[in-house]
């Protein structure tokens, strides 16, 4: 059996890394990027610790700022038209989760004849062309996409949120810079960092897990575990920054050379339908999906508990997966992560879209990676369950 193993080919990480960005795309051969970002970068002038080494290192960077939260192919595809207008060699996508994707995906887009469209990319296409390489600077820990083979993109008339994967949306490198992140907000620090939990656990239950993907599961639940509370409660922890940022690209290591599983698979539709932010989604759904699966693979939750410090070598795998499960709901408390149904999702329009979101859910492929495989029914159960938290 071989196991294809994918990282970028350059990662620079740690504090001040950011300022070597000039450096690293000379290294690469680059010099005329197209950095792709979001308008709140621009106006909080955040995105200049990234344009003022490019310009020392004699470059003139553009900015595509349009890119939107739950990123569409229709950005992407306007991105592309800039993209095909300038004389550009590289993408740098900048920002959380949503800049990395857009960017990833028009490097995608761009491979493809005009007139093409995204959702042509999705799974179980493999999207391993790129029309140029892409360079990732995560702002969040995160998303984990500077170091993933994934990009994912809604089709706007469908609302549906696609999966695409390949080798054409792993970056080429990536800077891992956790003074980035001192100034991400409380929610979108909680939100960033469940998801990034999430990827860790789901890469390590996953039935597609090998030695090299738990290799950096395991030391991202090592790493993020104990540090979603601090970061939370302090967010100049540096400390806590570090390990979290650093945690968050091990964990998208982790499933990029793996795969995420059913959390992610149900949480797409839910974004997809009501806008709710992806780590949200994921934290809104963890508890209850852990607890699915959790005799299916007991041994790895047991030791996933282990991992994140909260069960210890000698609790038997029962005692260590109702660890783990405590700890889920109780970081749900402390981070206050709200139900859906607290969150404003009106009872109606979610029970009357479950069945849609479990065919999605389904038709993404993740919930096959999980260790208990569910049909449609549990996964509408699971939405019924997770509704109220
Ligand atoms: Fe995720």
């Amino acid at each position: 059996m071989t196991t294809a193993i994918v990282a970028p080919r350059q990662m620079l990480v740690g504090g001040g890394s950011l300022s070597r960005a000039g450096e690293l795309l000379r290294q690469l051969g680059l010099s005329r990027p197209l950095v792709v970002t979001d308008p709140w970068m621009v106006r909080s002038g955040t995105v200049e610790k990234l344009l003022a080494p490019l310009r020392s290192a004699g470059m003139a960077p553009e900015v595509f700022s349009d890119t939107v939260p739950d990123p569409t192919d229709t950005v992407v595809e306007a991105g592309v038209a800039l993209l095909r207008s300038g004389g550009f060699d590289v993408l740098v996508g900048f920002g959380g989760g949503s800049p990395m994707d857009t960017a990833k995906a028009m490097a995608i887009l761009a491979a493809a004849p005009e007139g093409a469209k995204m959702r042509e990319f999705k799974v179980p296409f493999a999207a391993d062309r790129w029309a140029l390489p892409i360079v990732c600077v995560p702002t969040t820990a995160g998303t984990g996409s500077e170091a993933t083979r994934f990009t994912v993109i809604t089709d706007a008339e469908r609302d549906e949120k696609m999966l695409i994967a390949g080798l054409g949306a792993l970056p080429l490198a990536a800077i891992v810079d956790y003074e980035l992140t001192f100034t991400v907000p409380p929610r979108i620090t909680a939100d960033t960092g469940i998801d990034s939990l999430t990827h860790a656990l789901e890469a390590f239950v996953s039935r597609r897990a090998n030695p090299v993907s738990d290799m950096y599961a395991r030391e991202a639940m090592r790493l993020i575990g104990p540090r979603l509370r601090d970061v939370w409660h302090r967010p100049d922890d540096a400390k806590a920054r570090e390990d979290m940022m650093l945690g968050a690209s091990l964990a998208g290591l982790a499933f990029s050379n793996a795969s995420v599983a059913l959390v992610h698979g149900m949480s797409r539709p839910i974004g997809a339908h009501f806008h709710v932010p992806h780590g949200l989604s994921n934290a809104m759904l963890l508890p209850a999906v852990t607890e699915f699966g959790l005799n299916s693979a007991l041994t790895r939750y047991a030791e996933a508990a282990r991992c994140m410090g909260v069960a210890s070598g000698t609790d038997a795998d029962q005692v260590a997966g109702s660890r783990l499960l405590e700890e889920l709901r109780a970081l749900n408390r402390e981070l206050e992560v709200p139900s859906p149904a607290a969150w404003g999702i009106e009872e109606a329009r979610w029970n009357a879209l479950v069945p849609t979101m479990a065919e999605q859910a389904l038709a993404s492929g993740s919930p096959s990676n999980n260790p208990r495989v569910p049909d449609a029914g549990e996964i509408q159960e699971l939405y019924g369950r997770a509704f109220r938290g």
